[in-house]
């Protein structure tokens, strides 16, 4: 019997392979960054190809590594960035575009478009999300008008769309020779063309966009007991069956056991996402958070969350590092800004992206403010730590004021988590505890969780949540006036970042 189960986290900067054991510890770990490339203000894109190059390579380097062989794996989950879009050739295997990633703007009159001609109201009840350039189906439509050939390929059935999970799948799966077209309902649900209640994509959410069926892939639970293909026989994974895919923020999700409704986990990765879990009714949003899946095991009734996404987090700190060039590694935002007792009235509000939850404004641009001859490089730094943590607090108040639940604790993971200082910041900035789990690769982790299941690897989800253990916890230190001082200027810095752009 195999031992370990395996996952691919494709994300935002790099893209990992890992194998974790029945106790969810890690046994091995690859990893590789792949290149941002920024052609002009607002746009970010990713080489499908090298994106894929690098996903065969952490695979290969990681098993090789870790001296197991294929049939030590019992099986193997994905997990991906979000709403990042590949169109491709299935008869070539060539993309036509480079992938457009969550974080480009550049269809930002597409999505006000969408809101003046009414259309927003129907995205919103049927999608669960408000028209913005984040998600997947603006960032097709720019690919269809503006990419030469595409629309009558893509008509033809031979031009077709995949988040990335899916062009990672239909590459494991052979490709050209066969790889197979299919996505998870998590993924799916970022897309603004599926129906949150059918679970299918939906023929007037798709002519709002002029997007044809033919282009997208079929969509299918988070896990899948058969698998949902076989890597060819040529590959180091020949023979692994690939059960499970999420979207890499419901895989944390998973991963951080939030199975029950009411549980809540916070990543804090490139971007930084809150996700409740809702149970098995979509809850709409009054307050900007988004309606989404948090997962849907085989043959089980789909899980719902609401959504708290803020586009900037990691991706400010290495801001610091690679344009201000103030920092020369993420740690070192930590002692920069421990120079300094508090950002002394300056706030950063790193809204690149325009603002996302809970404001959604495309119109936002970043700013800071407060500013006095007196500050310096490290009340900078410290700021981009607390405007981290503010974020989160806008989250938080919609969560609350969405569903009339007190947070008690938040259960944190992600890169950023590694920030004493910031975690120490994100509880004083909640006013509760916040607490990080031994295994804090939680998407990783969740992708190989839900594979495994599908494998019956784990039994079920209890077995999973007498895996979680905590790690660290942060307890609230600033009195309750520090604290709402402190909103009351972030509520002010937010301000003066609206109406930026037309
Ligand atoms: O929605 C975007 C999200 O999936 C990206 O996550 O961890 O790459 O910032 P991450």
């Amino acid at each position: 019997m195999a031992d370990y189960v395996a996952a691919i986290d494709q994300g935002t900067t790099s893209t990992r392979f890992m194998i974790f054991d029945h106790s969810g510890n890690e046994v091995a770990r690859q990893q590789m960054e792949h290149e941002q490339i920024l052609p002009r203000s607002g746009w970010v894109e990713h080489n499908p190809v090298e994106i894929w190059e690098r996903t065969r390579s952490v695979v290969a380097t990681g098993l090789n590594r870790s001296h197991l062989a294929a049939g030590d794996i019992a099986a193997l989950g994905i997990t991906n960035q979000r709403e990042t879009t590949v169109v491709w050739n299935r008869r070539t295997g060539r993309p036509y575009y480079n992938a457009i990633v969550w974080q480009d703007t550049r269809t930002d009159r597409i999505a006000s478009a969408l809101e003046r001609e009414g259309k927003g109201e129907v995205i919103r009840a049927k999608a669960g999300l408000p028209p913005a350039t984040y998600f997947a189906a603006g960032k097709i439509q720019w690919i269809l008008e503006n990419v030469d050939g595409v629309r009558q390929d893509a008509e033809r059935g031979d031009a077709v769309f995949g988040t990335v999970d899916t062009w990672v799948l239909w590459n494991l799966t052979g490709g050209v020779r066969g790889g197979v077209h299919i996505t998870d309902v998590t993924n799916a649900s970022r897309t603004m063309l599926m129906d949150l209640r059918t679970l299918d994509w939906d023929d007037e959410l798709l002519s709002f966009f002029g997007i044809p069926r033919a282009m997208l892939p079929t969509i299918q639970a988070s896990n899948a007991p058969d698998g949902y293909g076989q890597s060819p026989d040529v590959s180091p994974l020949a023979g692994i069956p690939i059960s499970g895919i999420l979207g890499d923020q419901h895989a944390a999700t998973v991963g951080q056991v939030c199975f029950a409704p009411g549980e809540a986990k916070n990543t804090y990765g490139t971007g930084n996402f809150m996700l409740l879990n809702t149970g098995s009714e979509p809850v709409r949003s009054q307050h900007g958070l988004l309606t989404t899946l948090a997962y849907q095991f085989a043959g089980q009734p789909p899980v719902y969350a609401l959504e708290g996404s803020i586009a900037v987090t990691g991706s400010a700190v290495q801001w610091l590092r690679d344009q201000l060039h103030i920092i020369g590694n993420a740690a070192e935002s930590e002692t920069l800004a421990r120079r300094v007792d508090d950002s002394a009235g300056v706030y950063f509000v790193p809204a690149f992206s325009g603002l996302f939850a809970p404001y959604w404004r495309s119109d936002a641009r970043g700013a800071i403010v407060g500013l006095a001859r007196f500050h310096n490089d490290a009340h900078i730094a410290r700021a981009t730590l607390e405007a981290i943590c503010y974020q989160s607090r806008d989250v938080v108040e919609a969560m609350t004021n969405d569903s009339g639940v007190r947070l008690e604790v938040l259960k944190v993971d992600g890169g950023v988590t590694e920030n004493k200082l910031c975690m120490q910041t994100q509880a004083d900035v909640l006013g509760v505890p916040v607490i990080r789990p031994k295994v804090a690769e939680t998407t990783a982790l969740g992708a190989a969780y839900a594979a495994g299941l599908a494998v019956g690897f784990w039994r079920d989800t209890e077995e999973l949540k007498a895996n979680w253990n905590q790690d660290q916890r942060w307890d609230p230190q600033w009195d309750q006036a520090t604290r709402e001082a402190g909103y009351t200027g972030w509520k002010r810095a937010i301000e003066r970042t609206l109406n930026w752009v037309d």
